[in-house]
Formats: structure tokens, sequence, C-alpha cells
């Protein structure tokens, strides 16, 4: 983390989990433990159904509450979808865009670019999410990898709006699965990432984005993955479900830094 240039943000990603009636529970229980500090940006990305739930009992709180997908269209015939101007008006403030288990589902980085940019000009703060596989790492592709999905990810994203992004880097080997990168693959890989920005844009514009690392990040193992420099935060899924886990992470970002 650097606070003194970019935020950090500390984002759960339920995926499908919890109904409406759990949120409220949730989100209630996360109340009374929410530590007070103003140190880091905190939401939660929730199932579609649980937004209203979720807006309502955090209304009064610093809690922003995000969906896990958008659609990039503004309206018309797009059965089951939903538009950012929709999530706006139910009071959502961030998106999860490309999250790999979507892109596994048969999303391409030009469906990525779309919503990003739909995501930015609704208002939305999109966490666009990238990530190698296992093989791709064991091929020694990572960064290459990496960069494309931010250029493709990003295309057509303006010097104003850049800042807007945050990207949560996830490898897939990590997700769900208890194995996490080590702080030092994390880092590398942030790394690489801000200096993509850099290329794309400016130095001041690199330094401002926020760069989440996300994969069986928890309790444990937040502290050392937030003290790497290029990490602002964290993409957090099954540890986002029970809140005295997520406040223990949301405590780690509170460390001090530089
Ligand atoms: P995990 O999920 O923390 O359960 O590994 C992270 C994510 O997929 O965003």
């Amino acid at each position: 983390m650097n606070r003194k240039y970019r935020k950090t943000v500390i984002a759960g990603n339920w995926k499908m989990n919890k109904t409406p009636s759990e949120t409220k529970e949730f989100m209630n229980q996360l109340k009374t433990i929410m530590p007070k500090g103003r140190w880091c940006d905190v939401a939660l990305c929730v199932p579609a159904v649980c937004i209203p739930a979720a807006v309502r009992a955090m209304r009064d709180t610093r809690v922003g509450i995000g969906a896990e997908n958008c659609n990039a269209n503004a309206s018309g015939a797009y059965t089951g979808e939903i538009s950012t101007g929709m999530l706006v008006d139910a009071g959502c403030k961030y998106v999860i865009i490309g999250h790999s288990e979507r892109r596994a589902m048969g999303e391409t980085d030009a469906d990525v670019n779309a919503k990003v940019l739909a995501a930015l000009e609704a208002g939305l703060t999109p966490i666009m999410c990238c990530g190698e596989s296992l093989e791709q790492r064991e091929a020694g592709i990572t960064d290459e990898w990496i960069a494309m999905q931010i250029k493709l990810g990003l295309a057509g994203v303006s010097e104003d709006k850049i800042r807007k992004v945050v990207i949560a880097y996830e490898p897939i080997w990590a997700i769900g699965t208890g194995r996490t990168a080590t702080p030092e693959q994390a880092e590398e890989v942030c790394e690489n990432i801000r200096a993509v920005v850099r290329k794309l844009y400016s130095s001041k514009n690199a330094r401002a984005i926020s760069i989440l690392y996300g994969g069986s990040m928890n309790e444990k193992n937040a502290f050392e993955l937030l003290a790497q420099p290029d990490i602002d935060g964290g993409l957090i899924g099954g540890a986002s479900l029970v809140p005295e886990k997520f406040v223990q992470i949301i405590e780690a970002a509170n460390q001090p830094t530089v």
C-alpha cells in the first residue's frame, strides 16, 4: 500500500452466496464490529437480488455496495441482464468486471472493455479483474498475459477516467483454493500492472491507481500481502462471507505504511 498516492480498497466478492435475508443479517453484524478508522475504502459486491437489502442496511455507513457483473448496453432485449444505470439507481457504487469465473463462462476481453467503459460512463467504480492460469504461470507468460488483459480491458478509457478504475490481480490458481500467491509473487505482478498503466497513461496516473490482490486472501495472510508497496487492497471471496474475518482484513489495511 502507499496511502500517500492512492486509495486502499478492501472489497468483498460474495459470488453466488447469501440470500437477501442473510444479507440483512450479515450487514447488521458487520455494522456492530466495523473499525472506526477511515484508512481504506470498503466495498461489498453482492448478488443482484441482495443489492437492495445491502444498500438499505449500509445507508449510513462508509461501506459501498457493488454488483458482481453488469451489461454494457443501456437497455433493451437482453433477458436476464442488468445495466449500469439500474445498478446506480439501486444504490451501487462499485461493479466487479471480468472476474475469471465469468471469463470461464465466455466473457471476452472485448466484453470486459465494453463493461468498463459503461461502468465509468454511469459513474460506477469498475473493479476490473485480471489473472493467469497455473499453466500460463508455469509457461512463464504471466507478465505478457496480464499486460494484454490490462491493455484490452482499458482500451478507450480516457486519461481523466483512468484513476477511477480499480484493478484486481487474481491468479486463477489462487482463487478459492486456499493457495495464496506469496506476497512477493503478488507484488511482482501488481508492480508489472502499474508499469503497464504507466506506459499507457502517465507516471502520475500509474501512481494514483489502486491495484488489489485477490485469491485466498484471508485474515491471516492479509497483513503481509497489504504490506507490499504495489498491493493497494484486496478482493476477497470466501473470507468476506464472515463479518469477523472481513473486519480483520480491514484492520490489516490499517497498518502503518510509507
Ligand atoms: P477467494 O475468492 O478469496 O475465495 O479465493 C477471491 C475472488 O474470486 O474474488
